[in-house]
């Protein structure tokens, strides 16, 4: 199947009723892992690429070659889509260009008439190249890369401005937060996303901030219209903990164990297993 845009994907799994994982990437042991997982589990995938990481990685050119290669060299024939996560207006427009299939465009921290106004530009732009587009009303909570939301909950009939745009899918505030949730978090507010499902119609709509959230929760977001569930700090927490349990117990020490390749095989294998774990609850194993 190979690299595609995550239209036909989204909207195979918002009739079917499941959900499709973003996973965002942050090196090659990232990317790796995450299509070595989701060839495993026969699922669909989306990698997501902050603005921040792909500087990290060198830039947009470096993701697109990254994956096209491993796609090729690890045999990859699940679909896969490679996303910007948060992207910038500018950010949107040098993607498409490099070769992603897919952008968000976040123009959440805009007035809605300029959200409206830049996400119409971006939509005509990634059209023309069969690109998908996300885009966001109501940001998400949270730090991410330097992009702070304040964590607002959506108001329906801005969402269904933006989704009458003609945009692929749709990020709505729903009392989400991006990284880990403080004690007192009260949950996902289900109600307004339900009411935002109503609106939007058969609209795939998607849940940023998936590290932490309950699973039965996660479940029923997908029953009122999630399609898509971003997790990107999950990851992180698992990765630094298995590093950290090897270089505690010494293993650099032993032999070559300072050997990269070795050092950080626990974190990618832990990788590998959680991106697994979500694909199972997210319902998406088989569906490719
Ligand atoms: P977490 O880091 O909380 O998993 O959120 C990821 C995300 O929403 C990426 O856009």
């Amino acid at each position: 199947m190979g690299l595609v845009s995550a239209k036909e994907m989204l909207e195979k799994a918002r009739k079917e009723g499941y959900g499709i994982g973003q996973f965002n990437i942050n090196n090659l042991e990232w990317t790796k892992a995450i299509l070595t997982a989701a060839e495993e589990a026969k699922s669909p995938v989306i990698l997501g690429v902050s603005e921040g990481a792909s500087r990290y990685m060198t830039g947009y050119d470096t993701v697109v070659g990254m994956v096209k290669g491993m796609m090729k060299n690890l045999d990859i024939t699940v679909p896969v889509s490679i996303h910007l996560d948060h992207g910038s207006f500018e950010g949107a427009k040098e993607c498409i260009e490099a070769g992603f299939g897919s952008v968000m465009f976040d123009g959440s921290h805009y007035p809605i008439d300029e959200n409206v106004q830049k996400t119409k530009e971006i939509i005509k732009y990634a059209k023309e190249k069969g690109i998908s587009v996300e885009a966001e009303v109501g940001s998400i909570g949270g730090e991410e890369d330097g992009v702070v939301g304040e964590g607002e909950v959506a108001d329906p009939k801005e969402c269904k401005r933006i989704a009458d745009l003609g945009v692929t899918m749709l990020a709505a505030g729903i009392g989400n937060i991006h990284g880990k949730y403080p004690k007192n978090w009260k949950g996902l507010r289900l109600d307004v996303l339900k009411e935002i499902q109503d609106i939007t119609g058969q609209m795939p709509l998607v849940l940023h901030g998936g590290t932490g959230i309950p699973t039965e929760m996660v479940q029923e977001a997908i029953t009122l219209g999630v399609s898509k569930i971003n997790v990107n700090t999950e990851l992180q927490l698992v990765f630094a903990e298995e590093t950290r349990k090897y270089i505690e117990a010494k293993k650099d020490l032993e032999g070559k164990g300072y050997d990269p390749r070795k050092l950080l095989l626990p974190g990618y294998k832990a990788i590998i297993a959680k991106v697994k774990e979500k694909m199972e609850i997210f319902g998406s194993v088989n569906k490719a």
